[in-house]
């Protein structure tokens, strides 16, 4: 589960903060997009610099009180907008010079413990696990979708082994009544073949539900595109994921954007373009054993990030190509 503020009352630690700033370099100033304000957590933080201007964006309203304190504090270096960066193209930002780009992706503790959003099998109550700006939410899925739908959805986004007998039963039990949270983890507890002790039994159906309501694939997929197209030469896009689906996506579209495709030592050689992007490390960025300590669900983060190499605003990427199945599944959604 990803949570990257845990909150102690009044505290809140944005996950691998020291490390982000070591990465956008907001001391030389410049514009930044924080594509996932939650709290504000990496915002504060590279407002703290001189000469350095941020944009925020988040699709849940929730964060918009946060945003207004700040906006408040720093009148014209601040803004809010309660977007899907999906949706980043929308801003007209193509001649903007921005220097770095964020994403922390997943959910904030805040969001996990809100009883409304339903986003946790602890919640009480309705299917729900809407971020905002959504166009279904998981009691929909749950109770409208056929059973072959249900099993693609938590086998490719929750990587769930046990996902036939887990469709089939919730057909089952929705014949006699609509399922409720509880409900849900009720079923899969009866379904499930083998208990793994250390996670909750229910964690991967409720990921798969959560990438699927909220449409997190294709989500990051076009955030990615359009952070690469707009960022100017030396600007830096850093994303931070917390689960392997997501590193996956972003691995490969760095891997994409910063390496020539390899040609057979046996076909003619051909000059290869200038690379878009640079990847100044291979490996991701992680957490410190102190910052585990401190913030437990920190624990799966990494950081990954790559610099742009030009001024272009096209980009050559086959990353939908790549992930359509999962693209595909997505499209499910249409028909709630
Ligand atoms: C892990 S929290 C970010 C916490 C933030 N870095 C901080 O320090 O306060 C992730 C945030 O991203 C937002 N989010 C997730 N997917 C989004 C999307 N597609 N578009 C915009 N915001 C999104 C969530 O609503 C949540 O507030």
């Amino acid at each position: 589960m990803q949570a990257t503020i845990v909150q102690d009352d009044i505290k809140h630690y944005p996950v691998l903060l020291k490390e982000i700033v070591s990465v956008i370099t907001p001391q030389h100033g410049g514009t930044f997009i924080d594509c996932t304000f939650g709290q504000g957590g990496y915002t504060k933080e590279i407002l703290k610099y001189k000469n350095t201007k941020v944009l925020g964006l988040d699709r849940d309203i929730d964060s918009k009180k946060k945003a207004k304190q700040i906006e408040n504090q720093f009148p014209d270096r601040f803004q809010f907008k309660n977007l899907r960066f999906s949706k980043l193209n929308n801003l007209k930002l193509k001649n903007e010079n921005i220097k770095g780009i964020v994403f922390d992706l997943g959910y904030s503790f805040v969001q996990i413990k809100d009883p409304n959003k339903g986003l946790s099998f602890n919640s009480k109550g309705e299917l729900n696990m809407m971020m905002g700006l959504n166009e279904f939410s998981a009691d929909q899925v749950i109770n409208k979708l056929e059973k072959h739908e249900l099993e693609k959805i938590l086998n490719y986004f929750g990587d769930e082994s046990d996902a036939k007998i887990i469709s089939k039963n919730i057909i089952k039990f929705r014949e006699t009544k609509k399922i409720n949270t509880q409900d849900l983890v009720s079923i899969i507890e009866r379904s499930k073949r083998k208990k793994n002790f250390k996670v909750h039994i229910a964690t991967k159906t409720f990921q798969a539900l959560r990438i699927f309501v909220n449409k997190e694939i294709s989500e990051l997929i076009y955030g990615l595109i359009n952070s690469a197209k707009i960022l100017k030469k030396n600007g830096v896009l850093a994303v931070i994921t917390f689960h392997s689906l997501e590193d996956k996506i972003v691995k490969y579209f760095f891997k994409n954007l910063s390496e020539n495709k390899s040609v057979s030592r046996y076909e003619p050689k051909i000059e290869q373009k200038p690379l878009s992007f640079l990847m100044p490390q291979k490996k991701p960025i992680t957490p410190s054993d102190q910052e585990i300590i401190k913030n437990q669900p920190s624990r799966s983060a990494k950081l990954r990030y790559v610099i742009k190499n030009n001024d272009s605003y096209e980009i050559e990427t086959d990353i939908e190509k790549k992930f359509s199945n999962f693209l595909e599944i997505e499209k499910l959604g249409s028909k709630l």
